[in-house]
């Protein structure tokens, strides 16, 4: 619980959740929440993940009449009594009360808050009388995801005219909204997770303001067209994951699509078999963001317009179908900041990829393909913002003959774990100074336990060497290190005793697997 610049009123998460947090002194010292009064110029005040079942609570709340922002979602809240202290904040601009157990009876309570421009009733049991809220023709941002309302909210939603953000997820909404079509103001849009099917588009497509459109695990069937959302032609965000299209239809003359700079087909193939048929044409000259996990996707994918959308800065296609060597004009997509290829059957050797030309890359997963992958991270050395590689379960190998160069990442996190011989320790080692993670499981090298990766990399946490063929003693770096916490040694050929300052070494450890080693003498 901390008050920052006398302004800002943090509290602890929940205690079930964190069961060592410091939400028990907060328990504790409930007894003085009454000096909150005091704060007479507080104007944030954010009280989320904590249980105040008890109404006193709330009402030394109402007395900080100068709040404009209150945050009191998941915090047990259960009726209208608990929060009637709350009546006097007049000044009230931003309130949630999300993820708590609220009924009906509390939306005719929220009129009396005229200058609500953002209410968050997201995950609780509200079914109707949204028209309650009829006073609060400031309202911009509105949440009522998660929670059981039907499809009889729909004329209620044009009381509010200002509407910039509706979020209606989660809800048994059922075919078409057509009361939307009121909200011509609105940017945001989420009706993920409601039963309602192709219908929807139709009444969606005349908000011309929308930038960010949900759709997700909505019933969607068959063909896509996106002719369909021409009109909203600021679209930025679209959304269409968990449904079963089986094919989009796009081309060239499409409007909406040259603005559009994120869309998401994660979970989309309809029968399970055949992937969704996608031909992207080239035609989003802005696309940044592109996902398309988790369908059926073959190497084909590349050959219809991926290659060529040049502005693409994250792109995850991981568990699909694709296999094959990675197609060469992979290497044209040189704004790539993520690129994710987990989960499939690419083979062949990475050296010779278009991986080498992608170095804007900070993250790059290639974990369970059949990649090989050299231990030096040769082809890597230029990838300067390199932060995050894993390559778990490919083959790697051993190359020889590397040429003494410095690598220009300096990688936070590694997974080279799976199957392979590495020779010698891997020299980039050496160059890394902010290390937090790194696994080499089952990969056989020479050499002893490089303390020295412990000793140059002050922020490394976990360090799992399993199954190395690693030997000599057990020599430990000479300073302590606070942040490590977990080592697993275990299956080499170690000898020797455990150091007995392995405890002022690591004083953080939680975990340690030092099994299978020919490790002598006593535990210190
Ligand atoms: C609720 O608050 C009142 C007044 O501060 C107090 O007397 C009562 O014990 C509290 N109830 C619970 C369940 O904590
Ligand atoms: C929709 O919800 C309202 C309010 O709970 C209820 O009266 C009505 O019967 C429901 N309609 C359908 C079709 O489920
Ligand atoms: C794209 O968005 C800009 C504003 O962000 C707008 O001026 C332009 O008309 C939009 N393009 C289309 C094709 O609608
Ligand atoms: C890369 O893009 C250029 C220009 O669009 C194109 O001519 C070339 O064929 C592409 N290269 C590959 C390898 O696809
Ligand atoms: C991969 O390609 C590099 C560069 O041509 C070559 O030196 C290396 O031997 C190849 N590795 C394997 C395992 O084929
Ligand atoms: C890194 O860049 C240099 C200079 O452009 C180039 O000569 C070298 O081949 C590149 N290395 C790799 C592994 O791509
Ligand atoms: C140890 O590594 C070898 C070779 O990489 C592998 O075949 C074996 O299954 C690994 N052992 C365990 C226990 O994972
Ligand atoms: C890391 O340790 C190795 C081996 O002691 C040493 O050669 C290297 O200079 C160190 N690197 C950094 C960045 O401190
Ligand atoms: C420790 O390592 C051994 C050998 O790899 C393994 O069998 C065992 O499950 C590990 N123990 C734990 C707690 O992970
Ligand atoms: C550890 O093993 C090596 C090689 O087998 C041996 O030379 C050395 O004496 C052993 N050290 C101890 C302390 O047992």
């Amino acid at each position: 619980m901390t008050v920052v610049n006398g302004k800002t009123f943090t509290a602890a998460p929940p205690q079930d959740e964190f069961p060592n947090s410091v939400f028990g002194a907060i328990i504790g010292s409930l007894n003085g929440f009454e000096r909150l009064e005091r704060l007479s110029k507080l104007e944030f005040l954010d009280l989320e993940y904590n249980r105040f079942n008890n109404k006193s609570i709330v009402s030394s709340i109402g007395h900080l009449s100068s709040l404009k922002s209150l945050n009191l979602a998941y915090t047990g809240l259960e009726s209208v009594t608990n929060i009637q202290g709350l009546s006097s904040l007049q000044n009230l601009v931003f309130l949630d009360l999300s993820l708590n157990n609220f009924s009906d009876s509390i939306i005719s309570f929220l009129r009396i808050f005229p200058s609500l421009k953002s209410l968050n009733l997201a995950g609780n049991r509200l079914k109707s009388g949204i028209q309650g809220l009829s006073g609060l023709e400031n309202l911009e941002f509105l949440d009522l995801s998660f929670n059981n309302f039907n499809k009889s909210i729909k004329p209620f939603l044009r009381i509010f005219p200002s509407l910039k953000s509706l979020n209606l997820a989660g809800n048994r909404l059922e075919s078409g909204i057509q009361g939307l079509s009121k909200l011509s103001n609105l940017e945001f849009l989420d009706l993920s997770f409601n039963d309602i099917g192709n219908s929807t588009l139709s009444s969606i497509g005349d908000l011309s303001s929308l930038k960010e459109l949900h759709l997700d695990g909505c019933g969607l069937r068959g063909t896509f067209d996106i002719q369909k959302l021409d009109a909203l032609g600021n679209l930025k965000v679209l959304s269409l994951g968990g449904n079963r299209i089986t094919k989009v239809v796009d081309s060239r003359d499409i409007k909406i699509i040259r603005n559009l700079s994120s869309l998401f087909l994660d979970d989309s193939n309809g029968d399970g078999r055949s992937s969704i048929q996608l031909e992207l044409l080239g035609a989003y000259p802005f696309l940044k963001i592109l996902s398309l996990k988790h369908n059926s996707f073959k190497a084909g994918i590349f050959a219809q317009g991926l290659c060529e959308l040049k502005h693409l800065q994250k792109l995850d296609m991981s568990y699909n179908d694709l296999s094959g060597t990675l197609p060469l004009c992979l290497a044209n997509l040189t704004s790539l900041q993520l690129l994710d290829l987990s989960f499939n059957y690419f083979i062949g050797n990475i050296s010779l990829s278009p991986l080498g030309s992608l170095t804007s890359m900070h993250t790059l997963q290639l974990s369970s393909n059949l990649f090989r992958i050299p231990i030096s991270l040769l082809p890597f050395f230029n990838h300067s913002k390199l932060k995050h590689l894993n390559c778990h379960e490919n083959e790697i190998y051993a190359d020889i003959d590397v040429p003494t160069l410095t690598p220009k990442f300096q990688l936070r996190t590694l997974d080279l774990s799976g199957q392979g011989h590495g020779g010698v320790f891997p020299k980039f080692f050496y160059y890394q100074h902010k290390l937090e993670y790194v696994d080499m499981s089952n990969i056989k090298m020479k050499g002893e336990f490089p303390h020295w990766l412990i000793r140059n990399n002050t922020k490394l946490y976990t360090l799992h060497l399993p199954n190395c063929s690693l030997s000599g003693p057990l020599q430990l770096p000479i300073h302590s290190h606070v942040y490590f916490s977990d080592l697993d040694i275990s299956d080499n050929h170690f000898n020797g005793s455990i150091p007995t300052e392995i405890g002022v070494c690591f004083p953080s450890l939680n975990f340690l697997n030092l099994s299978g080693n020919g490790l002598t003498g006593s535990i210190p």
